[in-house]
C-alpha cells in the first residue's frame, strides 16, 4: 500500500540483497521510521518488542530473521538455536511456528553451502504469498460488503473492526482491511468504526493511520463503545483478524475480540474472521488450549502519545502501586463467529466448514468437535 505516494510492502530485502528492513511500528503514527536487520538477534527483538507485530508479519519476520541467522551460519546446532529464540518470542500467533517450519524445513536436506539462498527464497515466497493470500481475501470479502451496500442503498456499510489486521499486520493489503480496501476502491461507499484496541492502540495508532492514507472514511472509538454502536444499529458488519483458528473455528485474537462478538451475536451484526490459512492451527480444536500471551505490565500502566510540539511522551495512567494484568488475546468461540473469510472462500467457523475449503487436512469424523480430535 502507499504512504503519501510511494508503494510499500511492511517488510522487504535491503538494497545489499541480504539485510531486512521493516517499519518500525513502535513510532506510528507520530513517525514513519525503517529498521534494518542484520541478524537473527535483531529479528526476535523486533518481533518481541513490536516493532513488527501481527500475526502474518511476524511470520515473515521470522521467516527472514532465520534467513538472517543461516547466512552467518548454516550448521544445523545454529539453525536449531535461532529457530528456537524466534519461536520463544511471542506464543499466540501460530504463523511465527508455521514460517520457520518452512524455513527450516527446505534447508534441512540440504548441504551448508546452499542453505542461506534457500532460506532466503523460501522466506520471500512467504512474504509473496501472503500478499497473494490477502488479495484473494479481499476477493471473497468484499462481496460481504457489496452485498450489504445493496442492502442498504444511499448510506455508506458501516464496518467495525478492532486491532489492525491491516496491512502493517500483513506483508501488503492486511487480512481483515483487504476487502475493505478492496471495496473502497471498488467505489462502494463505506465508514470504519476502528477500535483504539488498549493497551498498545493498534487500533488508533495503526488502523487509522493505515486507512488514512488510502483514504478509507474511519472514525476512532474507544473499545468499549462497539456494543453500544451495534445496539444503535451503528454497524452492519464487524470485521476482525486472527492470531490463531483452530480447527473447529474458534479464533484466538487481539484482546477485546471476544466482547465484540458477545456484543455482535446479542444484536444480530454478522461477525465475521479474516483467517488466512497459515493462521489455521489444524492441530488444535479448542481454542482454550491455546496459550495466550502476558505482556509487561508497563503497556497497560503507560500511554505514549505525541505533544502538540511534536515531542513523543510517554505517561502513567494507572494508580501508583496497583497491580495490572496484560493479557494480549482473547478466545472467541466458533458459535459467536458468522464466517471464516480464507483465500479459499468464505467457511463456516465449524471443522466441516473449514475442511470443506482444505479437504487435504483430512476428513471430519463424526461432526466438528467429535473427539477433539483435530484433524491432519
Ligand atoms: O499483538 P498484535 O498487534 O501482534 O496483535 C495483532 C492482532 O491481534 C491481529 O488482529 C492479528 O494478528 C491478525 S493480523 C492480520
Amino acid at each position: 500500500m502507499k504512504v503519501e505516494t510511494v508503494p510499500y510492502r511492511s517488510i522487504w530485502l535491503d538494497d545489499d540483497g541480504w539485510s531486512v528492513r521493516i517499519i518500525d511500528q513502535t513510532a506510528l503514527p507520530h513517525a514513519f521510521r525503517t529498521v534494518r536487520l542484520t541478524g537473527v538477534e535483531e529479528a526476535a527483538r523486533a518481533i518481541a518488542d513490536m516493532r513488527v507485530r501481527g500475526a502474518p508479519l511476524i511470520g515473515a519476520t521470522a521467516a527472514y530473521g532465520l534467513a538472517l541467522a543461516i547466512r552467518r551460519d548454516p550448521g544445523d546446532d545454529a539453525i536449531e538455536d535461532a529457530r528456537a529464540r524466534l519461536l520463544a518470542t511471542r506464543p499466540t500467533a501460530i504463523n511465527l511456528r508455521w514460517a520457520l517450519d518452512r524455513v527450516a524445513g527446505m534447508v534441512a536436506p540440504l548441504l551448508s553451502a546452499e542453505r542461506a539462498d534457500v532460506a532466503y527464497r523460501e522466506a520471500g515466497r512467504i512474504a509473496d504469498e501472503d500478499v497473494e493470500r490477502n488479495r484473494r481475501i479481499g476477493e471473497h470479502g468484499v462481496a460481504l460488503i457489496r452485498a450489504a451496500a445493496e442492502r442498504n442503498p444511499g448510506r455508506p456499510v458501516r464496518i467495525l473492526t478492532h486491532c489492525n489486521a491491516g496491512w502493517l499486520a500483513a506483508v501488503d493489503w492486511g487480512t481483515a482491511t483487504a476487502p475493505i480496501y478492496r471495496a473502497h476502491d471498488e467505489g462502494i461507499e463505506l465508514h470504519v468504526w476502528v477500535d483504539e484496541t488498549r493497551p498498545r492502540n493498534q487500533g488508533a495508532s495503526l488502523t487509522a493511520w493505515e486507512l488514512g492514507h488510502h483514504g478509507v472514511p474511519h472514525t476512532v472509538v474507544v473499545d468499549s463503545a462497539g456494543g453500544h454502536l451495534m445496539q444503535q444499529g451503528q454497524v452492519d458488519l464487524c470485521l476482525v483478524g486472527t492470531d490463531r483458528t483452530t480447527a473447529a473455528g474458534d479464533v484466538v485474537n487481539k484482546i477485546g475480540t471476544y466482547l465484540k462478538a458477545v456484543a455482535a451475536r446479542d444484536t444480530g451484526v454478522p461477525f465475521y474472521v479474516a483467517a488466512p490459512s497459515p493462521s489455521i492451527d489444524w492441530s488444535v480444536v479448542d481454542g482454550a488450549s491455546v496459550p495466550i500471551e502476558e505482556r509487561a505490565a508497563d503497556e497497560v500502566a503507560f500511554v505514549t502519545g505525541s505533544t502538540a510540539d511534536g515531542r513523543t511522551e510517554t505517561v502513567r495512567v494507572v494508580a501508583h502501586g496497583s497491580p495490572v494484568a496484560n493479557p494480549a488475546f482473547d478466545v472467541t468461540p466458533a458459535r459467536l463467529v458468522t464466517g471464516l473469510i480464507t483465500e479459499r472462500g468464505i467457511a463456516s467457523a465449524t471443522a466441516a466448514g473449514l475442511l470443506g475449503l482444505f479437504p487435504e487436512r483430512g476428513t471430519v469424523a463424526g461432526g466438528p468437535r467429535a473427539g477433539a480430535e483435530a484433524p491432519g
